[in-house]
C-alpha cells in the first residue's frame, strides 16, 4: 500500500493506505483521533466534520490520497484545544448543549468554521452555516445560543 505524509493537528503524520481510504478512517483507525465520528459515510450528517485549512470539510468524502497531494493541513476537533478552552468549546459547555454528544464534535467544528467566516453571524447566518450539521438529539436550540455566545 502506498504511503502519505500528511499535516494533522500541526504535526507531520504518515500514513499507510490505499488512495481513496477516507480521512475519517484514517484519523479514527490509524491516528487515534476518534473525536471525529462516523455518522452516515455519505457527506449528510456532518458527524465527520474537520477543517482542511481551516475550512470545515466532510472527512468522510475526503480520500487521502488526494488529501495529501493537495497538501492541505487537517485540523480535529483535538487539535482545537488540549483542555476544551477553546472559546467555541467553552461557549458549548456554558449552554451545556450535548444531550448524547455523538455529533458535538463536527457541530463545533462547523461553528468555529463559521465563526472564522463571519465572527458576529446573524440569526439566519448561524443557521444557514450549521444546518449541515445534523443532531438526533434535537440540541439546535442551545447550539444556536453557543454560537451567539462564542461570537461576543
Ligand atoms: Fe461524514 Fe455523515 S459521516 S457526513
Amino acid at each position: 500500500m502506498p504511503t502519505y505524509q500528511l499535516k494533522v493537528n500541526g504535526q507531520p503524520r504518515e500514513v499507510e493506505a490505499t488512495s481513496e481510504t477516507p480521512l475519517l478512517w484514517i484519523l479514527r483507525d490509524d491516528l487515534n483521533l476518534v473525536g471525529t465520528k462516523y455518522g452516515c459515510g455519505i457527506g449528510s450528517c456532518g458527524a465527520c466534520t474537520v477543517h482542511l485549512d481551516g475550512v470545515a470539510m466532510r472527512s468522510c468524502q475526503t480520500p487521502v490520497g488526494k488529501l495529501a497531494e493537495s497538501g492541505q493541513a487537517v485540523t480535529t476537533i483535538e487539535g482545537l484545544s488540549d483542555d476544551g478552552s477553546h472559546p467555541v468549546q467553552r461557549a458549548w459547555l456554558e449552554h451545556d448543549v450535548p444531550q448524547c454528544g455523538y455529533c458535538q464534535s463536527g457541530q463545533i467544528m462547523s461553528a468555529v468554521s463559521l465563526l472564522q467566516n463571519s465572527p458576529q453571524p446573524s440569526d439566519a447566518e448561524i443557521d444557514a452555516g450549521m444546518s449541515g450539521n445534523i443532531c438526533r438529539c434535537g440540541t439546535y436550540v442551545r447550539i444556536h445560543a453557543a454560537v451567539k455566545t462564542a461570537a461576543k
